[in-house]
């Protein structure tokens, strides 16, 4: 599931989300075209025919995507605060609003493949002539108003963010289906093998810390209230787990082994008859693995992903090991620098991990694959959501799923934090997903 967020109507009403990135109108503008221009470039190189595809009720059709950030910022700013503003299709309120009942009745979301019109080219209209009313509008408000629409704003183009990344796991998921293994982007994966750095644990004692975000700048309101939590003494592995690390557990029949399972994770195994983490697939006694840029044998070296929360945490229980806490690993995140592999490399695909002499303690914490952790998507202690529209982003989510944390390969640098907690179903394997072990110290 997508997060949304909050963005309060009335700065004054809420201190959450946190505005602003303090910038001039002309700065969040530039933002704005910047991560605008962004999405229009993921989608420069499809095909009509490859933009309204929806292959699965989770997956949405690219066109779905271009269309609903540009409703957001329709909505939530141009229908507020532009005076006179009127929506050139009053129609697409209906079909690209996606989940937000205060906002309006809403199309259906496993149905979205079977809308043909707008076309793309009528939905690139869209996005520039909504891209035109917010240039006006910003540039012509006053400070008060400007003051006013900032936050909004902010959070459109996070919201914009969060859905470029979906694109990506979305047209993987769409071309994954073809035996014809399209690609979209031409490789910049690495080919030659390398020597893992072995795996040790990184022990932290036991210590009472603060989690969640503090500073003025933007976050989710899933990250408030900042609040203290007591974290018992923990090992954290200083590397993901890769491809070749996880074959050993297919190797040992982990896939038909139930001690190593959760009854839910048994059931879907069974039921979905899974083998193997998704995209891979075994050709002449040999694992091949779907990426963007087509089909690759799979590499040892790389980190493994696409994997539901059930295969992780099958994959620790052999290991003799558990995932993360959130808070463990927002713990060993706190001194570590936001650098990785995002989506702004353009490999889309996590790399594999050379320890170098300048390397950190803990690697890929940030990008490459979203970890999963083994919390409960709650809210923090004091979490209210707010009234209205927008506070349906998070909060109406936070049932039967697990947080996530650290980013991926598809995530903008400018859109993780270290306080990020990204949620998804434990049956679901669509976004780049994958396994850093804890264990406990005694
Ligand atoms: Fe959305």
């Amino acid at each position: 599931m997508i997060q949304t967020a909050v963005a309060p109507k009335n700065r004054k009403a809420t201190a959450q989300p946190r505005s602003p990135e303090s910038s001039s109108y002309r700065d969040l503008l530039a933002r704005f075209h910047e991560v605008r221009n962004f999405s229009a470039k993921l989608s420069d190189n499809l095909a009509a025919e490859d933009c309204v595809v929806q292959s699965m009720p989770e997956v949405s059709p690219t066109k779905w995507h271009l269309a609903h950030t540009t409703w957001f910022f329709e909505t939530f700013i141009l229908k507020k605060w532009k005076t006179g503003y009127r929506d050139a299709v009053p129609e697409y309120a209906y079909l690209f609003n996606s989940y937000y009942n205060a906002a309006g009745a809403m199309h259906r979301r496993d149905l979205r493949g079977l809308i043909s019109r707008p076309t793309v080219e009528q939905t690139r209209k869209y996005r520039a002539s909504v891209n035109a009313d917010i240039d006006d509008l910003i540039t012509n408000a006053d400070e008060k108003l400007f003051r006013e629409i900032e936050p909004i704003l902010i959070l459109g183009i996070h919201h914009e963010q969060q859905h470029q990344e979906l694109l990506v796991t979305d047209i993987k998921h769409v071309f994954a289906q073809n035996p014809l293994y399209p690609v979209f982007r031409e490789s910049k994966i690495g080919n030659s093998r390398i020597d893992i750095a072995r795996m040790e644990f990184t022990e932290f004692d036991e210590a009472t810390i603060e989690i969640g975000h503090h500073g003025n700048d933007f976050c989710y309101d899933n990250e408030l209230p900042l609040h203290r939590a007591l974290v018992l003494p923990f090992g954290l592995a200083n590397r993901l787990i890769t491809n070749g690390e996880y074959l050993e557990f297919i190797n040992d029949n982990g896939y038909a082994r139930p001690e190593f399972w959760l009854s839910l994770g048994w059931q879907t195994v069974n039921e979905q008859n899974w083998r193997a983490p998704l995209y891979w697939t075994e050709l002449d006694g040999e694992w091949w693995n779907f990426t963007l840029s087509g089909l690759r044998k799979v590499d040892p070296t790389e980190p493994v992903t696409h994997l539901s929360y059930f295969e992780a945490d099958a994959y620790a229980n052999w290991a003799g090991a558990r995932l993360p806490t959130e808070f463990e690993w927002e713990r060993a995140a706190t001194k570590i620098d936001i650098e990785g592999n995002f989506v702004e490399t353009e490999q889309f695909h996590p790399a594999p991990f050379s320890k170098t002499p300048q390397s950190a303690e803990l690697a890929q914490m940030f990008g490459d694959v979203w970890e999963w952790t083994r919390s409960s998507y709650s809210p923090y202690p004091g979490y209210r959501a707010e009234p209205g529209a927008l506070g349906e982003y998070n909060g109406k989510f936070m049932c039967n799923q697990y947080v996530l944390r650290g980013g991926s390969c598809a995530t903008s640098r400018t859109h993780i934090r270290k306080t990020y907690r990204n949620f998804f179903q434990p049956d679901k394997r669509w976004q780049f997903t994958g396994i850093r072990l804890a264990r406990d110290l005694s």
